[in-house]
């Protein structure tokens, strides 16, 4: 292939990441861990499901990053899940060491990548890797609404019992408790939910969106989801790979967008090769502009304790 995606952390969601970047045929993979023998081992595995699946994109598995020199893309999933009865906040003492350790490892090697951050908690987490990449703000990424938004989607869908594929999601905001489902954005086949489900129903469905993680947690008990993540980290990649320009909820920095000020938190954005080519400002009630504030404040909060951490 053409093009090469590094994926650092070997396990649930690295791993389903690289099997779904390989059997879509978007580029070879890089799968690098800590853990000896995991990533060689894994990388060896999928390659031999390349016969029957149909592929020939390239893996390797490292436990160093010389492999991945020259990476197009990066995507960040190292570090600890939760458990049951911990929040993604809980995770920022361990995980803000390995993200920072692990970029400044990444961009050694590939100084032009476009990275895609997942760790939790996630609008910490971009802060942590856009701090020790020295990248451009347009080249730092956080992967969540678009999981978050595929929730929804799929909880709407249930609902309705309509096809996904006639459904449209838009969640706003950080990656925790206090995300913003935007019902008046959220469609099918171009026609507002609000028009076609009761507001209790609505409401019923932003709770479960918003406690979308926490449900799968509840039902895991050993991590977290990681299926739906690596499905939306690869959506993300895909459309920076084949420079498709999709408008999807991502974390970005926010210079001034919204009103916020070096705040990594997620709004719609384009994305193409260039990585973040545009952020959308879409109109808010005051309702909805409330609703983000509260969610700003509490990645403000996250970037409080990563300073008190000395990040
Ligand atoms: P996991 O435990 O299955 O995998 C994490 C991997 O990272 C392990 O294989 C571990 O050995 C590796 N690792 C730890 N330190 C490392 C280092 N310094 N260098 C390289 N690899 C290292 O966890 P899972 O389920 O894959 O989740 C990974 C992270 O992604 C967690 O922090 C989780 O909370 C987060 N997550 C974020 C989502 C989002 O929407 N942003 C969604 C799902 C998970
Ligand atoms: C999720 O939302 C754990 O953040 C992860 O599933």
């Amino acid at each position: 292939m053409d093009k090469k995606v590094t994926v650092i952390g070997a396990g649930n969601v690295g791993a389903t990441a690289a099997q779904r970047l390989c059997e879509k045929e978007l580029c070879d993979v890089v799968l690098i861990d800590i853990v000896e023998g995991v990533p060689q081992g894994k990388a060896l595995d999928l390659t031999e499901a390349a016969p029957v699946e149909k592929h020939d994109a390239k893996l390797t598995g490292s436990n160093d990053y010389a492999p991945s020199e020259g990476s197009d893309i990066v995507i960040i999933t190292a570090g600890i899940p939760r458990k049951p009865g911990m929040s993604r906040d809980d995770l920022i003492n361990t995980n803000a060491g390995i993200v920072k350790n692990v970029t400044e490892q990444v961009v050694k090697y590939s100084p032009n990548a476009t990275l895609i951050i997942v760790s939790n908690p996630l609008d910490a987490m971009c802060h942590v890797a856009y701090a020790a990449s020295g990248l451009p703000k347009n080249k730092v990424i956080g992967m969540a609404g678009v999981l978050d938004s595929a929730r929804f989607r799929a909880f709407i869908a249930m609902e309705l019992d309509v096809s996904v594929e006639n459904t449209h999601a838009f969640v706003l905001g950080g990656h925790g408790d206090t995300m913003v489902p935007l019902p008046r954005y959220s469609t099918v086949a171009g026609i507002p939910i609000t028009e076609l489900m009761s507001e209790e129903r609505i409401d019923a469905l932003v709770k479960r969106t918003a406690n979308g993680g926490a449900e799968i947690v509840s039902l895991l008990k050993t991590g977290s989801a990681y299926y739906a993540p690596a499905s939306s980290a690869v959506e993300m990649a895909e459309s920076i790979l084949k420079d498709k320009k999709k408008v999807l909820p991502c974390a970005a920095l926010l210079q001034g967008e919204y009103g916020y000020n070096d705040l990594f938190i997620g709004v719609p954005v384009k994305l193409g090769s260039d990585g973040i080519e545009d952020i959308i400002e879409i109109k808010l009630t005051d309702a909805e502009k409330t609703a983000l504030q509260k969610s700003a404040d509490s990645v403000e909060e996250l970037k409080k304790t990563l300073k008190g951490l000395g990040y």
